[in-house]
């Protein structure tokens, strides 16, 4: 199969490692690494800015319409741009992943980011990490992975996150946000997180995305990648 007929998507719950791990996936491979979960998150910052409710469909979709995505590795980490303004560090206050979860609920707002995250998939190999990638996004990917982790590990992992960046939250607080997150993703009616019924479930815990990273490359290897 030609790289650029490659796909390979990446799901699962909030902080079970899906980032870290794709992107290593994608830099074994060649390919291009998408995190359509900082799309979300730009659209709650793009809203937040403008006193718009992270409710309102059709406003945000009609936001979606006026922001420009790009989204590119730069010294070792993914740049994030919104028409331009490097947004990197403020998409991911946690704030900003509660707002994320909730416009991702809006019909309108899914819709008005699909073909989008569809094109990208069509430029070349691509590894996309989200919720709904194996379900909606890309349901023709020649390699789909659910990736889970117990909730006290994502915990920790994000809480190091936040605290690392400044944003000083109990594990506990983490925790909560965490399972409020999960609940509202794989509850609403459009595109649940769940897992695809031909995706590879991967548990993380314990595993370090290094390890994650290499099965996942040689289950693409085996695939044709
Ligand atoms: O992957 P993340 O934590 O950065 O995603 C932030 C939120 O965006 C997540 O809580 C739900 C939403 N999301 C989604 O609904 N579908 C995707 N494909 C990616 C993210």
């Amino acid at each position: 199969m030609p790289a650029e007929a490659f796909a390979i998507a990446i799901d699962g719950p909030a902080s079970s490692g899906k980032g870290t791990v794709a992107r290593l996936v994608a830099e074994r491979l060649g390919f291009s690494y998408v995190d359509t979960g900082a799309m979300y998150r730009c659209v709650a910052l793009a809203a937040a800015r403008l006193d718009l409710p992270w409710s309102e469909g059709p406003a945000l979709a009609a936001l979606i319409q006026t922001l420009r995505f790009e989204l590119r590795f730069e010294g070792g980490r993914l740049a994030v741009r919104v028409n331009g303004e490097d947004v990197s560090e403020a998409i991911r206050a946690e704030t900003i992943s509660l707002g994320a979860s909730a416009v991702a609920t809006l019909p309108e707002v899914r819709t008005a980011l699909l073909e989008g995250q569809r094109a990208l998939a069509r430029r070349g190999g691509v590894v996309m990490d989200g919720r709904d990638i194996g379900t909606v996004v890309l349901p023709d990917a020649a390699l789909k992975v659910y990736l889970d982790a117990d909730v006290d590990e994502r915990a920790r992992r994000r809480q190091a996150e936040l605290a690392a960046k400044g944003q000083a939250l109990t594990v506990e607080a983490v925790r909560e946000d965490l399972r409020a997150r999960d609940a509202q993703d794989m509850q609403r009616a459009t595109a649940p997180l769940r897992r695809a019924e031909d995706a590879v479930f991967l548990d993380s815990t314990g595993r370090s995305p290094a390890q994650l990273a290499e099965e996942i490359v040689r289950l693409a290897q085996a695939r044709g990648a």
